[in-house]
């Protein structure tokens, strides 16, 4: 995703929480190998959201303390690196693909009819966190365009009705 991206994770500095003690215990054995250098900090995010599924805000202070910075640049570097998220990930993720190939073949009115039905935008999740939709880019298999990837698993070529029928099973909390 390109930097400075937007998602549905962002969060405002003032949200800043207290850290539950376990929690930032676990995240401080995962990243106790790395220095306080600034250029580790992109691998700690990614152990913790390896582990956690996400980086959770209340592990801000923490690192803004380990990595030797103010809790401003944390958020600053998390806001940066679109792919880090900042809540617990949704609980069914659908991938939309917004390559070229889908787009020829109709994949926009997937796109609308799934956000329709779900009742969420791209790249948020539904208000109970049980459906997230993603956009991603072409992984080259445009034999099943117009696809998305539902936990990881292609379903395509879509019509909308088949696009309907998906987000109706996905809301009534069938997998695909
Ligand atoms: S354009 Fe969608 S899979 Fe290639």
């Amino acid at each position: 995703m390109g930097l400075g991206a937007r998602h549905a994770s962002r969060y405002s500095p003032v949200e800043l929480l207290e850290g539950d003690p376990h929690l930032i215990a676990r995240i401080k054995d995962l990243i106790a190998d790395l220095t306080s250098d600034h250029a580790d900090l992109l691998v700690a995010f990614h152990r913790v959201q390896a582990e956690m599924g996400y980086v959770p805000r209340e592990a801000v202070p923490f690192l803004a303390a380990r990595f030797k910075t103010t809790p401003a640049m944390i958020f600053g570097a998390i806001s940066f690196y679109s792919e880090v998220h900042t809540e617990p990930p949704p609980g069914t993720v659908v991938e939309w693909c917004s390559g070229p190939a889908c787009l020829l073949k109709g994949s926009m009115n997937i796109r609308r009819a799934i956000e329709a039905v779900i009742g969420c935008g791209m790249n948020e999740s539904t208000p109970d966190n049980a459906v997230g939709l993603r956009l991603v880019q072409c992984d080259g298999t445009c034999h099943l365009a117009p696809l998305v990837r539902v936990e990881h698993r292609y379903v395509g070529p879509l019509t909308v009705s088949d696009a309907i029928k998906l987000a109706r099973d996905l809301k009534e909390g069938k997998k695909a």
